[in-house]
């Protein structure tokens, strides 16, 4: 006979992927034990009026990231306790192997940057940017790491058609899924150049330096060569109509891929470039770009008809003063990316659910299932199934949120998302059926987060 339950989640509406209930929610050693009517535990928990879901999963975040001549703003500490505010109870992050590193002595640094910051289960993406290390991803699937990272574009992360085939086919052969940065390098280069030869270098100017068709092209092309060798393909961050279009083409076409989008590219569009005070326009340089409100309107409706199927932060965040502002006299040399770890859960449910553009089991899968499925950790994490992590969110879709950067516990000095008026929101994060977090208040005294392997991935359809 099963022990009393540590807790029981009662009269909440219980929403995951598949479906709504009103019912109980047992737990116990950290799982989720029961679901049920008039379940009784040692703690009873009264989620009247609120939501259960579980708990967001970002697939794609930045903590700690060194670039050319800075490092991200938010370390592993302040970004997993944000994203955990905001509802989110995994992240999965990149791997970037220095020269010279094995995939291996990358994984481990990076594991060991997390150890003892991490408020939230974590697992690791590993970025190949050297064809010399393709035979160490077989290790690299044993060690948990299931996903492999590849740019078009980057200078040095850059990978040609021949060098993508190659990865591909290692991918696949190992059971794992390539991720990509797809926008077309030459395109990209060409525009910048045309630019820098007219002097036009404010922060205005950088979305004319990664046209939308670099995009489209690019991801066409990584369709393709995926169709070639059969492998699993996640496209990151896709920002255009034309983009989200190659990839509903190819998922009637029977292929396995999973689209993603970030909220920047939902809810932001080109405008933002041209604030006059250059300051501002350079917090929103990011790549890809955002984009025009008809790019919007494409990524929404491609929500809806299930051809993007995946919803990460891509939070990359890089104060205005200093690290955006020393920046400013050319668009090249600013820090690309911006912050949104903490927002991204709620901002979907108020535009999407709201708004009627989504209905609350997509959005749960949008920024939980799927992403744990793609990446091989469902059910243990994205899920109300018994046995699944007790990772869960309390959400009151009545709760009223006004975004500033002051209410937000991001480790950067801006958000894109300033003035937004939010309508849904967490008021209790549970990790392993622990209190993390209740109305603000942060409740466990030091971060318990672990390293999480992420095994096959299951393409969501
Ligand atoms: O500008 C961005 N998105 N920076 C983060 C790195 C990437 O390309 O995802
Ligand atoms: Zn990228
Ligand atoms: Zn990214």
């Amino acid at each position: 006979m099963m022990n009393e339950l540590d807790l029981v989640i009662h009269g909440g509406l219980l929403v995951s992927d598949s479906g709504s209930q009103k019912a109980d929610l047992g737990i116990q050693d950290g799982k989720i034990a029961a679901v049920g009517l008039n379940l009784t535990g040692k703690e009873m928990l009264d989620a009247s009026g609120l939501m259960v879901i579980p708990g967001g999963v970002d697939p794609h975040v930045h903590l700690n990231m060194p670039t050319a001549t800075t490092v991200t703003s938010e370390d592993w500490f302040s970004g997993t306790l944000a994203a955990a505010h905001g509802g989110t109870t995994t992240v999965l992050d990149f791997v970037e192997p220095l020269p010279g590193q094995s995939l291996h002595e990358g994984l481990q640094a990076r594991q060991s940057e997390a150890e003892g910051q991490a408020w939230l289960d974590y697992g690791l993406h590993m970025t190949i940017a050297d064809v010399k290390l393709i035979p160490q991803i077989k290790s690299l699937v044993e060690e948990g790491v299931s996903s492999f990272k590849i740019y078009t574009t980057y200078g040095d992360m850059q990978l040609n058609d021949y060098e993508i085939v190659a990865v591909l086919d290692a991918v696949k052969e190992n059971h794992g899924i390539v991720m990509v940065h797809a926008e077309n390098d030459a395109v990209v280069r060409h525009a910048t150049q045309t630019l820098v030869n007219e002097g036009k270098l404010e922060p205005r100017w950088h979305p004319h330096s990664r046209p939308a068709l670099a995009e489209v092209e690019a991801v066409q092309r990584m369709i393709y060569l995926a169709r070639v060798s059969g492998t699993n393909l996640y496209l990151v961050h896709l920002s255009t109509g034309g983009a989200v279009k190659a990839a509903g083409k190819a998922l009637r076409d029977g292929q396995n891929l999973v689209a993603e989008t970030c909220p920047q590219y939902l809810l932001l569009n080109r405008e933002r470039y041209q604030d006059e005070n250059p300051e501002m326009a350079a917090g929103f340089v990011c790549s890809p770009p955002l984009r025009n409100p008809n790019d919007q309107q494409a990524i929404w409706h491609a929500l809806r008809q299930k051809t993007v199927l995946s919803i990460g932060s891509d939070h990359c965040a890089f104060t205005i003063h200093p690290q955006k502002q020393v920046a400013l006299g050319d668009f090249r040399t600013i820090p690309g990316g911006i912050p949104g770890i903490e927002l991204r859960y709620p901002m979907m449910y108020h535009f999407g659910v709201r708004s009627g553009m989504l209905s609350p089991e997509q959005w749960v899968a949008l920024c939980s299932t799927n992403p744990a499925k793609s990446f091989g950790i469902w059910p243990q994490k994205g899920s109300l199934m018994v046995e699944a992590d007790a990772d869960l969110v309390l959400f009151d879709p009545n709760k009223e949120f006004s975004v500033t950067a002051d209410h937000l516990h991001e480790k950067v000095d801006y958000t894109p998302y300033e003035g937004f008026a939010l309508k849904g929101f967490p008021v209790m994060t549970i990790i392993k059926g622990r209190k993390l977090i209740e109305n603000g208040e942060v409740l466990m005294d030091k971060p318990t987060g672990n390293y999480l392997k992420c095994g096959t991935p299951v393409i969501p359809a």
